[in-house]
């Protein structure tokens, strides 16, 4: 079990499916001097690998089975129950692969990131990498933002953009844009933890500097 510090930030990790990211954010705890701690990991999936990899790092897991609720509305009033007995300071989507319903999205307004692969706002929703190859792009990458109710659409916190090769595909594509997320997301939930990234009325800001429209951009 992780141990619980005075000036710790609880985070909830929702996800559905390997939890690569999850990863990165448990091996990003375990520097000593991290101020997240991952209360929860809750899953729409009972076999989602990233249950497995919360339960070997000892963190407390849950599933909640969509198909289980009659409507979205249902499933998320659940799920924000289910939730809110962890008391999270953060909520973060990490591959949860559900659309969330405008209460849900307010609910945690202002403490819930999402990440994506792709250079939003370009390339919202599914197959982001061969969207990016069939457009002919140069350049592709991944970006955190706040989740506000548009889909995909919310503040950006952190893209790292990446050159796209004359040889990718959209696997190889998908390989090293994953490299990324696992660098720019714990970096932006830590940011949280450390109550130097808010969402303010204009947008997302770090350090009191309101963000570009793109948030902070890496070029690896
Ligand atoms: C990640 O590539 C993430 O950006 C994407 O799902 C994958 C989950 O991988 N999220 C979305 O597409 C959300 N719209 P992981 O389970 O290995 O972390």
């Amino acid at each position: 079990m992780q141990e619980r510090m005075s000036n710790t930030c609880d985070v909830v990790v929702l996800l559905s499916g390997s939890g690569s990211n999850l990863q990165a954010l448990i091996d990003s705890t375990r520097t000593g001097d991290s101020p997240v701690r991952i209360a929860a990991v809750i899953s729409n999936r009972a076999d989602a690998y990233g249950l497995q990899r919360a339960r070997d790092a000892g963190i407390d897991t849950r599933t909640l089975d969509h198909k289980a609720f009659e409507g979205r509305e249902a499933f998320d009033a659940a799920l924000i129950e289910l939730i809110d007995a962890f008391n999270p300071k953060l909520v973060v989507l990490a591959g949860f692969m559900r659309i969330l319903s405008a209460g849900f999205v307010r609910h945690y307004q202002g403490r819930l990131l999402n990440i994506h692969p792709s250079l939003l706002p370009k390339y919202k929703g599914l197959h982001t990498h061969q969207r990016a190859l069939e457009a002919g792009d140069t350049e592709h990458g991944c970006s955190v933002h706040f989740v506000t109710e548009e889909l995909d659409g919310g503040p950006l916190v952190v893209q790292s953009v990446i050159p796209v090769e004359l040889q990718d595909s959209p696997q190889s594509l998908a390989q090293r844009v994953h490299v990324q997320e696992h660098l720019i997301y714990p970096m932006a939930v830590r940011w949280f933890a450390e109550d130097r990234l808010l969402l303010g009325e204009q947008g997302a800001l770090l350090d009191g500097q309101l963000l570009a429209a793109s948030g902070h951009l890496i070029r690896p």
